[in-house]
């Protein structure tokens, strides 16, 4: 029996590591120079868009969350329908789960065949770099993935709370698919269409970053863009952490209570197959990259709204023209997703790697 679960070394979780009291973090989760956080750097005056959902008609939606998703791949959305005490009662029992004993967490302990449970690492290479962050990872949809067996049965109202939340945010990245399309003059329903309609599918994955005594020198979860089709974040209201990439600057995020942020993944980047020639005419899935601190612990809720897994992505044909030429290749997101399930998280190579040689 293997007792590594599939991975290529022993695991250990950052929560252990955090709370042995250990004033410098071991070597592998030192990152290089430049690849460190810098606050200062960080610009201060610019700021992802907020949108206000309530009181928008479509077509305002539409122009809003189009414009933003050319500009920033990133948005947060506030007045959003999902009521706050759901959204509140989510991370709280969440954060109750990271709160339990280690023994019990490791009855979940995941593997890198199906990442589903509770896990430390991404990527399979021996000797990697590793992130400060330990996370929980499990299917909402298809119905044929979900199992909650294989979601944590405590504390009791967790898998409850965790099927209303998801049903919730289902019909939140319904209505914003419905925008993105306008957006683009295309039908209402076009990318849903493209995304396999009714069969979707959807996972969860919860953060835990617990606090690090040398924050300076690594990350909560290295540079990576989504590599599904969009992602709602629910995070921290009093932690400050993620930050999202605009040309050679890293912008944080500033929390705003009980709202989502948003992103473009890569899968509804490849349906604009003529991205690197007008950069501001399509959705761009963008990169991001979470710091952590010394004070706080953080936790956050990534939700990854994807494409139905085994169905090959073709770029939107409307879209196309012969002066904008398909640069990607047809892929499913099964396929896309085990190369990255292989490599972590690496910037934007992944979907770099997809264009197709002209
Ligand atoms: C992610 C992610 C950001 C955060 O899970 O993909 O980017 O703030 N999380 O934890
Ligand atoms: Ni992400």
């Amino acid at each position: 029996m293997d007792s590594n679960h599939g991975w290529p070394e022993p695991i250990i979780r950052v929560q252990s590591l955090s709370e042995s009291g250990t004033e410098t973090i071991p070597t592998r989760y030192i990152k290089p120079p430049s690849d460190r956080p810098s606050i200062e750097a960080s610009s201060y005056t610019l700021s992802i868009p907020v949108i206000d959902l309530s009181a928008m008609s479509k077509e305002e939606m539409a122009s809003v969350v189009s414009a933003a998703c050319r500009e920033w791949g990133f948005f947060q959305v506030v007045n959003h329908g999902v009521r706050p005490e759901l959204v509140r009662h989510g991370q709280e029992i969440w954060r109750g789960f990271f709160h339990l004993p280690m023994e019990e967490k490791q009855r979940y302990a995941n593997s890198p065949t199906t990442y589903e449970g509770y896990g430390s690492r991404l990527g399979v290479e021996k000797g990697a770099s590793l992130d400060w962050g330990d996370y929980y990872f499990l299917h909402v949809l298809p119905s044929c993935l979900k199992s909650h067996e294989k979601w944590p049965a405590l504390p009791p109202d967790l898998r409850d709370i965790t099927d209303e939340y998801s049903r919730e945010l289902l019909n939140l990245c319904g209505r914003v698919m419905e925008a993105m399309s306008i957006g683009l003059g295309l039908d209402p329903t076009r990318l849903q269409e493209s995304f396999g309609g009714t069969e979707v599918g959807a996972c969860l994955r919860v953060n835990y970053y617990p606090k690090c005594p040398q924050p300076e020198l690594t990350l909560g979860l290295s540079s990576h863009s989504d590599p599904g089709g969009m992602t709602v974040l629910l995070v921290d209201n009093h932690v400050r952490g993620l930050q999202v990439r605009k040309g050679s600057d890293w912008v944080t995020v500033e929390p705003i209570r009980d709202a989502f942020i948003l992103n473009v993944g890569d899968q509804i980047q490849s349906l604009f197959p003529f991205c690197q020639v007008l950069s501001n005419a399509i959705y761009k899935s963008v990169e991001h990259r979470v710091m952590v601190n010394a004070a706080n612990e953080r936790l956050s809720m990534a939700f990854f709204y994807n494409p139905k897994a085994d169905l090959p992505l073709s770029p939107i044909r409307e879209l196309i023209t012969p002066d904008r030429p398909a640069l990607y290749k047809p892929m499913s997101f099964n396929e896309y997703r085990l190369c990255i399930r292989q490599r972590g998280p690496r910037g934007k190579s992944q979907v770099e790697s997809l264009k197709t040689s002209q």
